[in-house]
């Protein structure tokens, strides 16, 4: 939700904005803009659109040229994305660029009206822009601490002060914010992509700490103007593994990194053939008591934990809940000592997702984070943390860090039932090593089913809309499927378990619409199959993604796309790769932007 990024050093200013703006665009792209000290005078650059918008409008009207500056990339909260809602934006002595949102910006728009401080947008960064330009006394950093004091909500915020052309000023509350560390130069930074070609190294900004950055240094200060030490942080991974490589998009860029992402998330976390996530703080003791597990996420991450409760509760027998975020913050939950909470979070910053891990935490359930993002906030305040080790998964539309997120599922699914005395351990060993053969076995979904995958989605270019169905794991995994091709694809769609398909649904079904059956259970085949002859007898365009040793009649679909066969209950992480190249390849048949879908941002930092 909106990148921000800031430079001083001794580059070009406005092309390190602009470069760090693009690896920052999966965070917003409504509008941008950048402004740079340009002869010791603030020089402001914004357009509404994606960044290109913004290089065109700098190539017509000339770029500013300075060494120390700020820059924004947009996903519009308050205010439609037009110019002037664009960040930066100013006050008489300040310039600012934020991510997050101002609840209380009202009030204090009021406040400075009273003031007669005129506003030109509707954003509530202006408000922030305005405040700080009243407070300010000459002092930049007296100014922020009084001016953070009044406000509410979320924000990491980069300031320019026209009076310190050397410096810019950075402060942030619940929105993520890096400080880059580099020699003769420093940044910050919403991520660490956007400054990989310059510098791995960088600082994490805790809550309310205002980093004062030049060209000659870093310097960190709490909320009482006290200097803070902080540990340097290197990145694990360098400016490639944020590039295409050569595919035409991040989203099958990463589809195919999926197996090596399932490497890097399970075999270290596997002794001996047995899961051992004791790194992590689990341990048989920890873990074998909790009475309930709810497991409270958003989008495709809550669809991972819809898979981990069948895998839970199949082998550990132990009820699990799973929780959409925005709605169990707000649903008084029956949570409490003795409960585990998983949130599970690609990103670690998903507002819903971090309010529902802080609720959990205030009513005693201990808490378990899966989480992506190295460092946020979410794997910071969990009481037991895994880390999925997806690398940086740049598309909107997340795969690898659902497939790693499907892995840890099952890994602590393994363990717990393990743990609880409910699987032996030579089952647990079996299911072990069926995970840790799965990279392969994508390996040869992705050799063996792209062109039928394409093919499909030939067929699927016009429809209006269309159903996923399947039963048990398959069902829960066509939920994902589904949000997969609606967000990219923009075709509605729709995901429905299979057995409840005639208890209303199935009137929707009219000559030639798709309808994607899942089938990879043998204990539920012969019922999908016959829910599938149901829509197919109403004139369905039958997909079917199943197994390759399933004999199934030719009649009952119209296209079917083979997988390997392994575990029963491993089958999802299988069956989600077909479903990704079809989501894929329809988004590209529709010529949308696949890796930048509308109306949508990465990291969904506001509620
Ligand atoms: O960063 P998170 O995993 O917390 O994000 C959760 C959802 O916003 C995210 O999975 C979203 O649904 C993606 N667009 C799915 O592709």
């Amino acid at each position: 939700m909106c990148g921000i990024v800031g430079y001083a050093g001794f580059r070009d200013c406005s092309e390190v904005l602009i470069h760090a703006l693009t690896k920052l665009e999966y965070r917003g792209y409504d509008s941008a803009g950048i402004a740079v000290f340009d002869n010791g005078k603030i020089k402001v650059c914004k357009s509404q659109g994606k960044l290109e918008m913004l290089k065109a409008k700098m190539e017509r009207e000339g770029r500013p040229q300075g060494h120390v500056g700020i820059g924004h990339t947009r996903w519009a909260t308050h205010g439609e994305p037009s110019d002037v809602n664009s960040h930066p934006h100013s006050g008489a002595k300040v310039t600012i660029v934020h991510n997050g949102i101002i609840e209380n910006y009202r009030e204090l728009k009021e406040f400075l009206s009273s003031k007669q401080v005129k506003f030109v947008s509707e954003t509530d960064t202006e408000v922030v822009a305005q405040l700080l330009n009243y407070y300010y006394d000459g002092n930049p950093l007296d100014t922020i601490i009084k001016t953070i004091g009044e406000l509410e909500g979320s924000f990491a915020l980069g300031i320019v002060f026209e009076d310190f052309p050397e410096q810019i000023y950075a402060v942030r509350r619940e929105s993520p914010l890096i400080v880059g560390v580099g020699k003769g130069e420093n940044y910050i930074a919403s991520d660490v992509p956007a400054i990989l070609k310059y510098t791995r190294d960088y600082y994490l900004l805790d809550h309310d700490e205002i980093a004062v950055l030049s060209s000659e240094g870093v310097t960190i200060y709490d909320e009482h103007k006290e200097v803070v030490t902080k540990q340097l942080m290197t990145a694990d991974w360098d400016e490639d593994a944020a590039e295409k490589g050569g595919y035409e998009h991040f989203m099958i860029k990463e589809i195919h990194e999926q197996p090596n992402s399932i490497n890097m998330t399970v075999k270290p976390r596997v002794e001996d053939g047995l899961p051992n996530l004791s790194e992590c703080g689990i341990t048989h003791e920890n873990i074998k008591n909790f009475k309930n597990i709810f497991v409270v996420a958003c989008g495709t991450a809550m669809h991972a934990g819809m898979v981990g409760k069948y895998v839970i509760e199949n082998l550990a027998r132990i009820p699990v809940t799973v929780d959409i975020a925005s709605e169990f913050r707000y649903r008084n939950p029956i949570v409490g000592k003795g409960d585990l909470v998983i949130i599970i979070s690609q990103s670690g910053e998903t507002a819903d997702s971090l309010a529902a891990l802080r609720l959990a935490k205030s009513l005693g359930a201990k808490t378990l984070a899966i989480v992506n993002a190295k460092g946020s906030t979410i794997a910071r305040e969990a009481d037991m943390l895994i880390y999925t080790h997806a690398g940086p998964e740049i598309a909107v539309a997340s795969t690898k860090a659902y497939i790693v997120q499907l892995a840890v599922m099952y890994l602590f699914g393994f363990e717990l039932a393990l743990a609880k005395g409910r699987i032996t351990e030579e089952k647990c060993r079996e299911l072990t090593s069926a995970l840790l053969d799965t990279p392969e076995l994508i390996e040869s979904i992705l050799k063996n089913d792209l062109e039928k995958s394409q093919y499909i989605s030939t067929q699927l270019i016009t429809a209006d809309s269309l159903l996923y169905i399947g039963r048990g794991l398959d069902y829960a995994l066509s939920m994902e499927g589904s949000l997969k091709l609606k967000e990219i694809s923009y075709i509605h769609s729709e995901s429905y378990a299979a057995g409840e398909l005639k208890h209303g649904t199935i009137s929707l079904i009219e000559p030639g619409m798709p309808v994607i059956a899942v089938a990879t259970q043998p204990e539920l085949l012969e019922k999908t199959v016959s829910n599938v002859v149901e829509v197919k007898s109403r004139g369905a365009m039958v997909v079917l993604i199943t197994r390759e040793d399933f004999k199934i009649d030719e009649n009952a679909y119209d296209y079917r796309i083979d997988i390997p066969a392994t575990d029963d209950t491993l089958m999802p992480m299988l069956a989600a790769i077909p479903m990704q190249l079809v989501a894929y390849y329809t988004s590209v048949l529709r010529g949308n932007d696949v890796d930048k879908p509308r109306n949508l941002a990465k990291s969904v930092t506001v509620e």
